[in-house]
C-alpha cells in the first residue's frame, strides 16, 4: 500500500526559495509525484479543492509580517482534506517566523487534513540587495541538507505507523485581511535602467499579484505586496529595490542579520 502513494507540493513561492526547499522534501520522500501546483500564479488559486488526487500533500510558503500570505488563504479554504495528509513548510527570511506555521497548521486541520509533518526554513529575504543583505543564498547547501533529512523523517513516519503533530502554539487570529501590505513603509521598486527593457514580459508574468500593467509595464502601488520576484526575474537589471524603511527599522533587520537562524522540525 505505501509504495503506491502519491504526493504532490503545492506552493507560494515569488522569489523561489520555497519552492528549492519542498522540492528538496518532495524527492526525498520518494513517492509518485503528480505535477506541482504553483499558487504564485492568480489563475491557479481561483481553483477549488486542488491537490484532491493526492495522498500526501507537501505544502509550502513564506512568510509575509510574521504571517502567511493573505491571497493564499481562500485558496487553502477551498481545499478538502478527507483526512488525508499534508506536510507543512514556512520559510523566511531569518527575521521572525511570527504566527505563520500555527496558522496553516490549524487551517488546514480546519479542512480536514492530518499533519504529518512540520518545519520551518530559511530562505534569502525578499528585500535583499546591494543596501540591504539578509540571509542572502539562502537556502544554501546546509539548509538543502537539512530539508532531505526532514524528507526522510517524514518518509520513516509512513513506512511504520503514521501520527499526527502535536498542535503549536494558540489558534491564532487568522484573518485574511491584507498584512503585507505594511512592506510598502519599508521598499518600494522602481525602474532605473528602463532603455534595458526588451519586453520580455517575464515580470508581468511572474507578478503574483497582476500588478504590473501589460502596456506600460508600471507598477500599481496599491496592488504591489513588495514580493521583488520582478526584481529578480530580470536579467537586463531594469528594476530595483529602494530602501525606504527609517533607520531605526533597517538597524532593527541588520540585527536578524547576526544570528544564523536554523530549520526546526516538528515530526
Ligand atoms: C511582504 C514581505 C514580508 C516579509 N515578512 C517577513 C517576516 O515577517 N519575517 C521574515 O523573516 N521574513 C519576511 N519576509 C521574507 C520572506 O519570508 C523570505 O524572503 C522568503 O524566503 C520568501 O520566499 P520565496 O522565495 O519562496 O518567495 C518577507 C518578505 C516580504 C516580501
Ligand atoms: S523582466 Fe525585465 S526585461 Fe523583461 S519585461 Fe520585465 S523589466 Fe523588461
Ligand atoms: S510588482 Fe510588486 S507584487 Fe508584482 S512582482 Fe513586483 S514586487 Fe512583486
Amino acid at each position: 500500500m505505501m509504495s503506491n502513494l502519491k504526493t504532490q507540493t503545492i506552493f507560494f513561492s515569488p522569489t523561489n526559495s520555497t519552492l528549492k526547499i519542498i522540492t528538496t522534501i518532495s524527492d526525498a520522500l520518494k513517492f509518485e509525484k503528480l505535477h506541482e501546483i504553483n499558487l504564485t500564479f492568480p489563475s491557479k488559486r481561483k481553483f477549488k479543492n486542488i491537490g484532491a488526487e493526492a495522498d500526501i500533500l507537501i505544502f509550502g510558503a513564506p512568510v509575509y509580517v510574521g504571517k502567511i500570505p493573505s491571497m493564499i488563504i481562500p485558496t487553502i479554504k477551498n481545499m478538502i482534506g478527507k483526512n488525508r495528509w499534508i506536510v507543512l513548510v514556512a520559510v523566511y527570511g531569518n527575521a521572525r517566523l511570527g504566527h505563520a506555521l500555527s496558522e496553516m497548521i490549524y487551517l488546514f486541520r480546519d479542512q480536514g487534513f492530518r499533519i504529518v509533518a512540520a518545519a520551518s526554513f530559511i530562505g534569502e529575504h525578499s528585500f535583499t540587495s546591494d543596501d540591504f543583505k539578509l540571509a542572502e543564498n539562502r537556502p544554501d547547501f546546509d539548509d538543502l541538507r537539512l530539508a532531505r533529512s526532514f524528507g526522510q523523517k517524514v518518509r520513516e513516519k509512513f513506512e511504520s505507523t503514521p501520527n499526527e503533530i502535536e498542535l503549536i502554539g494558540q489558534k491564532p487570529d487568522i484573518s485574511e485581511l491584507n498584512s503585507e501590505h505594511k512592506a510598502r513603509n519599508l521598499i518600494d521598486i522602481i525602474r532605473t535602467h528602463d532603455e534595458n527593457c526588451n519586453r520580455c514580459m517575464g515580470c508581468w508574468s511572474i507578478c503574483p499579484t497582476e500588478a504590473i500593467d501589460m502596456i506600460t509595464l508600471e507598477i500599481n502601488e496599491e496592488e504591489c505586496i513588495r514580493c521583488c520576484a520582478c526584481v529578480k526575474c530580470c536579467n537586463f537589471d531594469v528594476r530595483e529595490i529602494i530602501i525606504t524603511m527609517t533607520p531605526e527599522t533597517k538597524e532593527m533587520f541588520m540585527e536578524f542579520s547576526n544570528i544564523r537562524k536554523e530549520p526546526e522540525f516538528f515530526l
